[in-house]
């Protein structure tokens, strides 16, 4: 018997990795998926619950699938973990998106001081839940795509007993499709050498059919404005000067960090025009949970696809086959460094190419980080550790240091007057401060 656990079993996002599951199933002979949530989110649960079951029926696959309020029970005898919450739901996200940008700063769910509190907020929940699975189901694996996903993964594996997490990212996916679109190859044929963290990664070097096409794919990239963001991340396309000097792909959220003013412009004009990302996402899910509901529907519909998280499950799929397999295929994850990034410590957490064995990844070497994102990347490393520092402590110090040494806060005065406002509106979520 297979067993995988869901938590967040709720989540718009279900049915894809139901259907990834469904795909795989004769590799992969899942015998049992328990999908947990929250009672306050009991209404979608069930809809999921009921869509993914007629899912399964279409399939004709003995995968038998229920729902459950009692993680700790539902985690007995659990082979593999996906951790898919939002705590405090899309309200929150809105304060994390809404209230910088209120003060002129970037405001984004993952990146700049809504990431921050975002991290605040998750991170002592993730901790319990691996405490769960160290206690339950010590042999579990536990695949992390709650955001901060690189930052949430470093926590986990630094505090919590459990030692098997492997943190996961639809963005180095979206890159190689992008690529395989530019080089009009299938996307098996791409390989991209990522090196960095978690919605801070970069392409050091591109691969078709094992050949490297690195200055071709730069070149591209530029000339053919080819963009390989999710629906959320909507790239303004990069300069020629910055990719030809930068020799590195940026992935889609570096705009944010080096394009920082015509970003705000346009977020700031989307947003007095329509609220911000959380609201377009509330109303993308509930036209998404009335399709889910019909009763004829009994497949993961293209409406997914709205969402910047599509294909995530392409990822954490492939991970659970090949750690279920001991495939030794490449695949990028959030795991700890052990050397394969010279100039970072062996226990950071980084997003990188791995071989994928049933022990766990084994990252592949990289050496040296290039000059020119050597400080920024050292930079932003720190910083994940200072918003771990914080959300562990609860200590506003803490709390103010990961705000103004983030690139995208770096002003004094907006770091106490936004770190005020967040810890105040988002107060219910954040007891240790
Ligand atoms: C990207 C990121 C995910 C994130 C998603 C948000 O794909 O890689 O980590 O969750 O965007 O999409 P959303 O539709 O919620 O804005
Ligand atoms: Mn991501």
């Amino acid at each position: 018997s297979l067993k995988v656990v869901i938590i967040g079993g709720g989540s718009s996002y279900t049915p894809e990795i139901i259907e990834g599951f469904i795909e795989r199933y004769e590799r992969v002979p899942i015998s049992e998926i328990v999908l947990v949530d929250i009672e306050a989110g009991a209404k979608k649960l069930a809809i999921v619950e009921a869509l993914s079951k007629r899912m399964i029926e279409k399939s004709g696959y003995p995968i038998h699938v229920r729902s459950s309020f009692n993680r700790q029970h539902a985690l007995e005898n659990a082979d593999f973990v996906t951790t898919q919450i939002r705590v405090g739901g899309l309200e929150a996200r809105e304060k994390d998106e809404r209230i910088p940008l209120e003060h002129g700063l970037v405001g984004q769910e993952t990146n700049g001081a809504g990431g921050i509190f975002k991290a605040f907020r998750t991170i002592p929940v993730l901790l319990e839940i691996a405490d769960d699975i160290h206690r339950i189901c010590p042999q579990a694996w536990m695949i992390n795509f709650t955001n901060p996903a690189g930052i949430v993964t470093e926590a986990l594996l630094h505090h919590s007993l459990h030692k098997k997490v492997i943190g996961v990212c639809n963005i180095p996916f979206n890159m190689k499709t992008g690529i395989a679109e530019m080089f009009s190859c299938p996307v098996e044929q791409v390989e991209i050498e990522f090196m960095g963290m978690n919605h801070f990664v970069f392409g050091k070097r591109v691969f078709i059919r094992g050949e490297d096409r690195t200055n071709e794919a730069l070149a591209k990239l530029t000339a053919d404005n080819v963009h390989y963001s999710p629906a959320n991340i909507v790239s303004l396309g990069w300069s020629k000067e910055f990719v030809r000097a930068l020799q590195l792909l940026p992935n889609p959220y570096h705009m944010y960090y080096f394009q920082t003013e015509d970003v705000l412009k346009r977020d700031l004009a989307a947003f007095k025009e329509h609220g911000t990302r959380a609201q377009i996402v509330k109303q993308v899910e509930e036209s998404l949970f009335v399709t889910y509901e019909n009763p004829a529907l009994a497949e993961k519909p293209k409406e997914l696809e709205q969402r910047g998280g599509a294909y995530y499950s392409e990822a954490a799929c492939n991970l659970v086959e090949s750690l279920y397999t001991n495939k030794q295929d490449i695949q990028t994850v959030n795991t700890r460094n052990n050397g394969s990034i010279r100039d970072l410590p062996d226990d950071a957490v980084v997003e990188i190419n791995a071989v994928i064995t049933k022990e766990g990844p084994r990252p592949l070497a990289v050496g040296n980080i290039p000059l020119q994102v050597k400080g920024i990347i050292s930079q932003m490393k720190a910083f994940e550790q200072l918003v771990i520092k914080a959300s562990l402590s609860g200590d506003y110090d803490d709390a103010y240091n990961a705000l103004v040494m983030n690139p995208l806060v770096a002003d004094e005065k907006k770091a106490t007057a936004i770190l005020d406002k967040l810890l105040e509106a988002h107060k219910d979520h954040l007891p240790q401060f």
